[in-house]
């Protein structure tokens, strides 16, 4: 069954391609290379024994992306990760992330309207905000986005709500994702960075590595109990993994219309727990200082995995020192062999 991956030579896409192909799909990539490297092409090729059908496009043209639809008339599902993701950017060029998460959205849609598409598009915990209860459920209220960023998941949460309420013959899961960390366990594809790492584990391993001189804690002064932040950290496998449990529940006739669904692990752990998490996988110690809490952080988010695991029939299975180990493995394979 031919699957739409956009964005799939990414952090999560890529992953999400191995763990396709592994239930048997057969996935056509879509990238435009604005933030991934043409190489994890050659890279999934080792892991999944050929080279994956693969087209360079940028989902905001629309003609292109019309012209893709034609000539891909079988496709049968779409995994949607194509979209700017940096929040702090985000805040800076609002206009970059509105034009590339809404128009790459609303072109594939189009391009694929009466097409009885299975579609799964990457959502994001940040649309809960700071939840008044944790764990946080899907029903939870929807807080007024922290960023542009934040605001293009929710307003196209709403899209898709929108098209199936227009009547549309389409499928639709929103996974809301909480925060993937890790890499394959080859050590073959992982997350790829440009320039300082806005997240926690690439930092850990840059530091690490030798790559960044310290790790900057934001906050110790939060109201947690060791004071640092709080996130439900998931291992990109196991994300990966929802999206074909995803697919799989819209295969069922009696799934229709749309759903949304948290993919976490249902723990949270603080920003120094994964630091001692870090240290005592890899024996490797870090050099971190605590620095002052940055604008716009959430203080402490996990999700409530109960939906997911009663109708998607998915659990998180990897823990938090696979998670490091992997991530670690990962940093040493790209420092010795730079794409
Ligand atoms: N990584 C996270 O922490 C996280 C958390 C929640 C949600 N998400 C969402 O998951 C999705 C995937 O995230 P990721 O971490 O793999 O990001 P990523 O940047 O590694 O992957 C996104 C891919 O999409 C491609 N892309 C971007 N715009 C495109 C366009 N117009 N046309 C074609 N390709 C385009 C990029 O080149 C990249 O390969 C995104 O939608 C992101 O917002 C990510």
């Amino acid at each position: 069954m031919k699957i739409l991956v956009t964005g799939g030579l990414g952090f999560i896409g890529s992953h999400t391609v191995v763990e396709l192909v592994n239930a048997g799909y057969d996935p056509i990539i879509v990238d435009d290379l604005s933030n991934s490297n043409i190489k994890i092409l050659d890279q999934l090729t080792k892991i999944i024994g050929y080279t994956p059908a693969f087209y360079e496009l940028d989902l905001c043209d629309e003609q292109a992306v019309k012209e893709f639809a034609a000539n891909e008339t079988d496709v049968k599902g779409i995994i949607h990760f194509a979209a700017s993701k940096a929040v702090g950017e985000s805040v800076k060029l609002p206009l970059k992330y509105y034009r590339n998460n809404f128009f790459s959205l609303v072109n594939v849609l189009n391009a694929y309207e009466g097409k009885s598409i299975n579609f799964v598009f990457s959502s994001s915990c940040t649309i809960y905000g700071q939840p008044d209860k944790l764990p946080v459920t899907e029903d939870a209220p929807v807080k007024p986005a922290q960023s542009p960023y934040g605001n293009t998941k929710q307003v196209a949460e709403e899209i898709l709500k929108d098209v199936i309420a227009s009547g549309s013959n389409n499928k639709i899961i929103s996974l809301r994702y909480f925060n993937p960390v890790g890499a394959h366990e080859s050590a073959l594809i992982g997350e790829l960075p440009l320039g300082i790492p806005q997240n926690l584990v690439p930092f850990i391993t840059q530091t690490a590595i030798g790559k960044r001189e310290k790790l900057m804690v934001w906050g110790g002064n939060y109201n947690t109990p060791d004071g640092s932040c709080i996130r439900d950290y998931i291992h990109v496998v196991d994300l990966a993994r929802a999206h074909v449990a995803a697919l799989k529940l819209m295969e069922k006739s009696t799934f229709k219309g749309i759903d949304f669904f948290n993919i976490g692990t249902g723990k949270g752990s603080s920003v120094l727990e994964v630091i001692r998490a870090f240290e005592n996988t890899t024996g490797v110690k870090l050099n971190y200082e605590i620095a002052a809490p940055r604008e716009g952080d959430i203080e402490q988010v996990w999700g409530d995995v109960t939906k997911s695991a009663e109708k998607l029939n998915w659990k998180a299975r990897l823990d938090l020192s696979t998670m490091m180990s992997s991530a670690w493995d990962w940093e040493n394979y790209i420092t010795q062999n730079p794409l």
